[in-house]
């Protein structure tokens, strides 16, 4: 049997951005390469909401490598405020700390987001110049008010940085209006491409000072070679994935074709249905109503784990739960990328079948049928519906 892939990254992609990449042997240098990184180098401008005073680059490589490189346009000597709503946020610690930054750090328990007065009182001492917050924490499914954050921070800090990992093209991000100095993300997630590629976006004048660490984790050896892909010239720094960016450039087309606020409401009401058909099926969703996300949602069972193995026998795959705190009691369902109603429906009824076998108390068909009236309703008002 096929599976369907609901899992929180790769996503689900689809069969035209997948051919994309491997239709054709494409060198580095041929045009087709240096087209397709052109158009994925504006579409990454265009999906994070930049304007021309942002630089955009693309990397071989996921996004612990986007965390990983955009950290050498933090001075040595200056201190960070990260906020972190789970395992993804708290990856900013090792990190950080490996190159020698100051940090202090605001944490929230599993499904719940740092408090925006915690945010303020830490901020109000005046001792930080840069502040590090993940849009979506795909640990907990959790989204972050980037926008209320931002607010705060402009009035403080130098720079900010956001983790869009499993937000960019799915969630509003906006970074020009909102202030943001850097988003970062990666090919497999929100976008729905194939995994190779680390993708950032920073404001040109935070490229003015660059840390000294690294050689290819260093912003600096990176600024000529996006320049000369912008133009649609080889840039050669170190190999690029050159097949993931055939796919993504795809996607960008795909993006640009759909609109970007269609394909964020086209998640958003995704999202709606999954969560409340979660709760309609008589399971509950981790993170509190206010913080849904567009992108994951993750489910509380004592059961969690046997659901996603009766999941996968019965054709999606979800992902298992990761966070230390409650581990083993919870699922996670992506639904970013390629996703679309029928995909939406067909893992309420797999997971209500799946927990209802081990002895979850489930209603079946209620999840089913909760969707499905959001799913009719949305379409009828939205004039939407597939992506
Ligand atoms: C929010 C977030 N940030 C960073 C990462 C790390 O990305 P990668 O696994 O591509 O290195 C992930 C991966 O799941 C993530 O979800």
């Amino acid at each position: 049997m096929q599976r369907k892939l609901m899992h929180v990254g790769p996503s689900f992609t689809s069969y035209r951005v997948q051919m994309a990449g491997v239709s054709e042997n494409t060198g580095f240098a041929s045009p087709d390469f240096l087209e397709a990184m052109k158009n994925s180098l504006e579409g990454l401008l265009y999906v994070a909401g930049a304007d021309d005073t942002y630089l955009p680059f693309i990397l071989p490589g996921s996004g612990t490598v986007a965390m990983e490189t955009v950290t050498s346009i933090i001075p040595k000597g200056s201190r960070t405020l990260l906020l972190t709503n789970g395992v993804f946020g708290d990856r900013w610690i090792p990190i950080l700390s490996s190159h020698g930054l100051d940090l202090d750090v605001l944490s929230a328990e599993p499904g719940r987001s740092v408090s925006l007065d915690d945010v303020r009182k830490k901020l109000d001492t005046g001792r930080y110049q840069n502040l590090i917050m993940t849009h979506v924490e795909t640990s907990t499914g959790v989204r972050i008010d980037i926008e209320k954050v931002s607010k705060i921070a402009r009035e403080h800090v130098d720079r900010i940085i956001v983790d869009g990992v499993a937000s960019l093209g799915a969630e509003k991000e906006d970074i020009a209006r909102l202030g943001i100095t850097a988003i970062i993300s990666a090919s497999q997630k929100a976008l729905g491409a194939p995994p190779g590629a680390a993708l950032i976006v920073v404001s040109r004048s935070a490229l003015d000072h660059i840390n000294d660490f690294s050689y290819f984790f260093n912003l600096k050896n990176w600024i000529t070679p996006m320049e000369r892909y912008l133009e649609a010239k080889n840039g050669y720094l170190s190999t690029e994935p050159v097949g993931v960016v055939l796919s993504l450039s795809r996607v960008f087309s795909d993006i640009r074709a759909a609109g970007l606020d269609e394909r964020i409401e086209e998640h958003r009401r995704l999202s709606l249905a999954l969560n409340e058909g979660i709760e309609a099926a008589g399971l509950k969703v981790l993170a509190e109503r206010d913080l849904w996300s567009n992108t994951v949602t993750a489910v509380l069972s004592d059961h969690a784990d046997e659901i996603v193995r009766g999941a996968m026998d019965l054709g999606i795959e979800f992902a298992t739960g990761v966070h230390p705190k409650i581990a083993g009691r919870y699922f996670r369902i992506g639904h970013m990328g390629y996703v679309n109603d029928f995909d939406a429906l067909a893992a309420l009824s797999v997971i209500e079948r799946a927990a209802a076998k081990c002895g979850e108390k489930v209603r079946i068909g209620d999840g089913v049928k909760k969707a499905q009236e959001i799913l009719y309703d949305l379409t009828k008002k939205n004039g939407g519906g597939q992506m």
